[in-house]
């Protein structure tokens, strides 16, 4: 049986040539050729403003882009996060996007935070990161701090587990051979829906 797929491609930039890119298309073409059903959003080609307010977060309209998201998250089983490593953490537009989304009456289900209690509960997901440094480097001297910070203050905090994560490292120096195995792991993982 299939599963519902949604892939955030959360790099900013629409240039095809980013590695994440084809990391996202690798994922799904593994995913739709054993029949999983995969929706894709990429952050690239949303537009949104960036969240100012409480008052906006917890009793605002989100704007349709959002919205739109929002019901690719509901509608999914697993979700796939994938972004680029900058300055230490995902990328601005990315925590943004996640901002506008995980509102508390839609994330939460209500203004107290309650793990589970919104519409996420149950999802599992990956997130990949991609970086200049080492991934041994991002593991052990920063401890990985950003992706657990994603993993236990956002996506936890929502319900949404089990949560694990590809780090893909030394991104520029890596040989074409090595950046072919990457997509190679993402395409079978994307099989397994994992
Ligand atoms: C604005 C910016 C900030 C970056 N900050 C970091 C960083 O803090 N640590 C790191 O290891 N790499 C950093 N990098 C390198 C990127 O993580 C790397 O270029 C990216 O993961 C490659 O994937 P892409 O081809 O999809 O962009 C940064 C790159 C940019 C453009």
């Amino acid at each position: 049986m299939g599963r519902r797929i949604l892939i955030v491609d959360g790099h900013p930039d629409p240039d095809p040539g980013r590695y994440c890119h084809a990391l996202a298309s690798s994922y799904a073409k593994g995913a739709a050729g054993m029949g999983h059903v995969v929706h894709r959003t990429n952050l690239s080609e949303l537009d949104f403003p960036d969240l100012r307010s409480r008052s906006d977060w917890e009793d605002g309209k989100p704007p349709a882009a959002i919205l739109a998201f929002q019901g690719q998250l509901a509608w999914a089983e697993h979700i796939v996060i994938i972004y680029p490593l900058w300055l230490g953490s995902m990328p601005a537009r990315l925590k943004a996007l996640l901002e506008q989304a995980f509102r508390p009456d839609f994330a939460q289900g209500g203004k107290t935070v309650s793990p589970g209690g919104g519409k996420l509960k149950g999802r599992s997901a990956r997130i990949v990161v991609t970086m200049g440094m080492p991934a041994a480097i991002y593991r052990i001297f920063y401890l990985a701090h950003s992706l657990n910070s994603l993993k236990r203050n956002i996506l936890a905090l929502v319900g949404i587990g089990p949560v694990r994560d590809t780090i893909i490292g030394a991104v520029e120096s890596r040989s074409d051979v090595s950046r072919k195995r990457c997509l190679e792991h993402m395409r079978r993982l994307g099989e397994r829906a994992a």
